[in-house]
C-alpha cells in the first residue's frame, strides 16, 4: 500500500526528494524477480531504462489523487492535474537551463521529437538545393525523418564522416561546413553506438556562423552528462524520458506558442 501525503510536492520539496540509494538494485521492483534461475540483469537500458520505486510511486500517486484531463477541465482536479504537469514542464525546463518553460514540449520519444522539427522547422523553412547535414554516426531515429523531409522539401543530406577510431572527422566536418553551407546540422551528441560525443561546442558556433540551426540528438546525452542548451547554444534538442527512468508512452503534449512555426528554438522532452 502506498503512503500518500495527498499533496504534489512543490518545485523546493522535489529537490529534496531522496532519489540516491547505496543499493540501487533495491530501487527497481524488476530486478527483484528471476530470469534463467538467476537475479535479472538489465542491460538494455541505453534503449529504455527500467523506473525505480520513486518513479513507480509518483505515477501512481498522480492515477490515484489527482488524475484528470488537463489543459481542458474547469474544476478543481483538473486544475491540479493542469498544475502538475506544468510544474514538470518547468521542472524539465530548468534541468536543461532552457530559458523558457514554453520551450518545452512532451512527445512520446525522440524519435517523434525530432519528426516533430522535420514536420515543423524543415517543411516551413527547407526548399530544394537547401542542404542538412548529417553524420555517419546518427541513429536511424536522426536520419530517417530528414531523408522523409528532403522528400517532401528538395532539401538534400550530406553526412559528414568518422575515423576509424569512431570519432567525428572534425576537419571533414568543417570543410563540408563551409562548402555546402548547409541549413540544419542535425547531429548527436553522444553516439549510441560508439559511445563517442562529438564536440558540439565547436560545432554549434561553426554551424552558426554559416547560417545553420542545430538539432541535438540528446537520447544517449542527457540521461548520462549535464546538458545546458543555453551554454550550448543549440536550436533543437530532442531526449527521452524513457531511458532515463521514466514513465513510457505518456501523452504527448506540444506549447501552442512554440509549435506554431516557424519558431527558432525548443527542445523536445519525451516522458
Ligand atoms: C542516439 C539515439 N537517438 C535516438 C534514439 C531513439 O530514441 P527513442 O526510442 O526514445 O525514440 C535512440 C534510441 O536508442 C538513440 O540511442
Amino acid at each position: 500500500m502506498i503512503k500518500t501525503t495527498g499533496e504534489i510536492p512543490e518545485q523546493a520539496d522535489v529537490a529534496t526528494i531522496k532519489i540516491a540509494s547505496l543499493a540501487p538494485r533495491a530501487d527497481f521492483p524488476i530486478l527483484q524477480r528471476e530470469m534463467n534461475g538467476k537475479p535479472l540483469v538489465f542491460l538494455d537500458s541505453a534503449a529504455s531504462s527500467q523506473k525505480p520505486t520513486q518513479v513507480l510511486d509518483a505515477m501512481t500517486i498522480f492515477a490515484q489523487e489527482h488524475y484528470a484531463n488537463i489543459h481542458r477541465g474547469v474544476y478543481a482536479l483538473s486544475e491540479e492535474a493542469t498544475a502538475a504537469y506544468e510544474r514538470a514542464r518547468k521542472l524539465v525546463a530548468r534541468f536543461i537551463n532552457a530559458r523558457h518553460a514554453r520551450e518545452v514540449i512532451f512527445t512520446r520519444n525522440t524519435t517523434e521529437g525530432i519528426n516533430l522539427v522535420a514536420r515543423t522547422w524543415a517543411d516551413a523553412n527547407l526548399h530544394a538545393g537547401d542542404v542538412i547535414l548529417l553524420t555517419e554516426m546518427e541513429h536511424h531515429s536522426n536520419i530517417v525523418p530528414w531523408q522523409l523531409a528532403a522528400a517532401r522539401t528538395g532539401a538534400r543530406l550530406v553526412y559528414a564522416p568518422i575515423t576509424d577510431a569512431g570519432e567525428l572527422d572534425l576537419d571533414a566536418f568543417d570543410r563540408l561546413v563551409e562548402s555546402e553551407r548547409p541549413k540544419l546540422v542535425a547531429i548527436t551528441q553522444m553516439s549510441n553506438v560508439l559511445g563517442t560525443l562529438p564536440p558540439v561546442e565547436a560545432i554549434i558556433p561553426k554551424a552558426h556562423a554559416v547560417g545553420a540551426l542545430v538539432l541535438l540528438d540528446g537520447a544517449q546525452s542527457v540521461p548520462h552528462i549535464p546538458v545546458d542548451v543555453r551554454t550550448l547554444d543549440c536550436d533543437f534538442l530532442a531526449f527521452s524520458g524513457h531511458k532515463m527512468l521514466g514513465p513510457t508512452g505518456s501523452v504527448c503534449s506540444g506549447d501552442a506558442r512554440s509549435c506554431s512555426m516557424p519558431c527558432r528554438r525548443f527542445w523536445v522532452a519525451a516522458i
